[in-house]
């Protein structure tokens, strides 16, 4: 697993605030799924503006090192409550946004834990909608570009309706989703919810974890190459992702529940810059000067072809685009994981 550290990754979360043209100074913000890697950096993030962070997490896929050091970064405006959110809460603090993170992302997780997913995305999207309708709160949804399912369209644009086999054993997630998404529109419609909904591409950087069921690639792929262990790549190696940097995702995420004129829009979030499985096991290879060599394993089912983000509207909209290429971003876990090694 990787650890986090106290300000290891200080210029990272620097980077994030120096481009966004509005602080969260005073600002109460919820975040489900705050142990886990997005949450975490977001919480880091807008404790570091002056904003005030409510953190609920079950640890399901998260960890208590992520939660740790928020108390410190965010001199005690961070408070943190266990607690699955697909179950009922009573949550009385009033809040300025909810940012609903909360689910397991990682495909490895999806044979194991469907209903949890399941549950995470319907039930805990409702419960989480409930605190924003309860408080005039802003709402963020952390969907996926998952629920494109096999595109046939790309880059896809948020138009595109998907292509989703419901009954596979990606069903649990894509169509958890596609349901969250669904919610938001009904309570942004019924209710006037001021809802904003990510559609977020593969993100990856530091503090990601790398173990079992919870590595997802590049994380899987640096840890195999760094202990020198065969890069399983699943499939032949030919299939396609875009691959963000944590910073950019952050940066729209914040943008995304801030600016005004994304009240009610649903936005891709992702670098476009789209390149094979195989193509990142070389780059990682060569990154970490590892004398690893590469393994193929059966494709799991409906395992998506391409993976390629159509960002016109975040670019319009949000006036966002990423900033961090691919090998500069795997420098940089390359670089924090060496950091801990050191430690
Ligand atoms: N990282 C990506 O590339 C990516 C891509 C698309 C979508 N997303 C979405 O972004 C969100 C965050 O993803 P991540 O990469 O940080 O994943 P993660 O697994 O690191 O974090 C998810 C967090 O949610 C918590 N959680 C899960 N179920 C819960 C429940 N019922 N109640 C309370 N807490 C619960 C986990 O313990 C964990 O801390 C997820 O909703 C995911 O679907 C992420």
């Amino acid at each position: 697993m990787i650890p986090y550290k106290n300000n290891q990754n200080r210029d990272d979360i620097d980077q994030i605030i120096k481009h966004l043209p509005f602080s969260f100074d005073g600002q109460r913000v919820l975040i489900t799924g705050v142990a886990g890697f997005l949450g975490s950096w977001l919480a880091e993030s807008i404790l570091t503006m002056g904003g005030t962070v409510i953190g609920i997490d079950n640890f399901a896929s998260g960890t208590i090192q992520a939660v740790e050091h928020l108390k410190s970064v965010g001199n005690d405006q961070f408070t943190f409550l266990n607690h699955d959110i697909s179950k009922s809460i009573d949550f009385v603090s009033p809040v300025d946004c909810v940012m609903h993170l909360a689910s397991r992302a990682s495909p490895f997780e999806f044979v194991p834990y469907p209903i949890q997913i399941m549950k995470s995305n319907t039930l805990g999207t409702m419960n989480a909608l409930g605190i924003a309708k309860r408080h005039g709160a802003r709402f963020l949804f952390t969907s996926t570009s998952e629920i494109y399912g096999e595109a046939q369209l790309f880059p896809t644009p948020e138009t595109y309706r998907g292509n989703v086999n419901v009954l596979g054993i990606r069903g649990c997630y894509d169509e958890a989703k596609r349901a969250g998404e669904a919610l938001c529109m009904a309570y942004f419609r019924q209710h006037e919810i001021d809802v904003r909904i990510a559609r977020i591409f593969n993100t990856y950087g530091p503090r990601m974890r790398a173990d079992g069921l919870y590595g997802r690639v590049i994380p899987r792929f640096m840890d195999q190459a760094l202990h020198g262990k065969s890069i399983t790549i699943f499939g032949d190696g030919t299939q396609t992702r875009s691959f963000c940097y944590v910073t950019d995702q952050i940066e729209g995420l914040l943008r995304l529940c801030t600016i005004p004129a994304a009240r009610g829009e649903v936005v891709n979030l992702g670098n476009p810059m789209e390149i094979t499985i195989q193509e990142l096991a070389d780059h990682i290879i060569h990154i970490t000067h590892s004398k690893s060599s590469c393994v193929f394993e059966p494709l799991p089912p409906d395992d998506p072809t391409r993976r390629v983000p159509d960002i016109t509207k975040a670019r319009e909209l949000l006036e966002w685009s990423p900033r961090i290429s691919l090998k500069s971003g795997l420098r940089r876990v390359c670089d924090s994981l060496k950091f801990q090694g050191d430690e």
